[in-house]
């Protein structure tokens, strides 16, 4: 569902940020993305969403050859894939169930569905109990947990989150890695650049590892024991 052939990208020329990168993943797969930082993780992500355009190569995703989609249709083509960061990115002055249900309103949906959908989403997420909280009244793994359900709640075949534990502490990285993990089980396919190298050796998922640019290790899921 998500194929890279041969993809660079180069912002400053001689200088690439990917290069030739050429990566394969499936419907409902679970993929961690490590390596330094500057090693074109968040570059990647970004290639994906069509936030940027690859220097050369070509990427689809959901069949979609990415450099044939019109402008117009990127819109359209972002829903199918939900963005989580690592410093959250909610509206400050608005609740945590505005927060969720603004990603709804934003592509016209009914004000029936939303009622529907966002009590169903904070529940699956943990966070049917505070709804009417602000975001500078929860913790950061609460947070997190908001734009999960924001990046969720429309239902996107796709998650990509860029270091989502990363203003986290243990515990809450864990809780968060476990929600992705849950929500990939699912069916939504997770792919999560991450630093936190405890949890990705603990979780056992599919590791690509990136080095100025190159994927230099592709390691089944099961098979990683560094
Ligand atoms: N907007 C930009 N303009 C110029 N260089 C950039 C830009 N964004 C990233 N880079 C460079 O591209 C390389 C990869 O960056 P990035 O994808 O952000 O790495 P990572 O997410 O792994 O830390 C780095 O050398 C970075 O300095
Ligand atoms: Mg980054």
């Amino acid at each position: 569902m998500i194929t890279l052939s041969h993809v660079s990208k180069y912002y400053t020329e001689g200088i690439p940020a990917l290069n030739d990168v050429n990566i394969e993943i499936e419907e409902g797969e679970f993929v961690f993305i490590v390596g330094n930082s500057g090693s074109g993780k968040s570059t990647f992500l970004k290639l994906l969403t069509k936030e940027l355009e690859p220097s050369q190569g070509v990427i689809t995703v959901n069949g979609i050859n990415l450099k044939k989609l019109r402008r117009r249709r990127i819109p359209m083509y972002r829903r199918n894939i939900g963005m989580v960061y690592q410093d959250f990115r909610l509206l400050k002055d608005r609740n945590v169930y505005e927060n969720v249900a603004f990603a709804q309103r934003v592509i016209e949906m009914s004000p029936r569905q939303i009622k529907k959908d966002v009590p169903l989403m904070l529940s699956t997420v943990g966070l049917a109990a505070k709804y009417k909280s602000k975001p500078k009244e929860l913790s950061g793994g609460e947070q997190q947990r908001v734009a999960i359900a924001r990046a969720l709640i429309n239902k996107p075949k796709i998650l990509l989150a860029d270091e989502p534990t990363g203003n986290l502490d243990p515990d809450n990285a864990w809780d968060i890695m476990s929600l992705l993990d849950s929500i990939n089980a699912r069916g939504t396919t997770v792919v999560v650049v991450t630093h936190n190298m405890e949890i990705v050796k603990a979780m056992r998922k599919r590791v690509i590892t990136l080095k100025k640019g190159v994927v230099i290790d592709d390691t089944k899921a099961g098979e990683w024991n560094a």
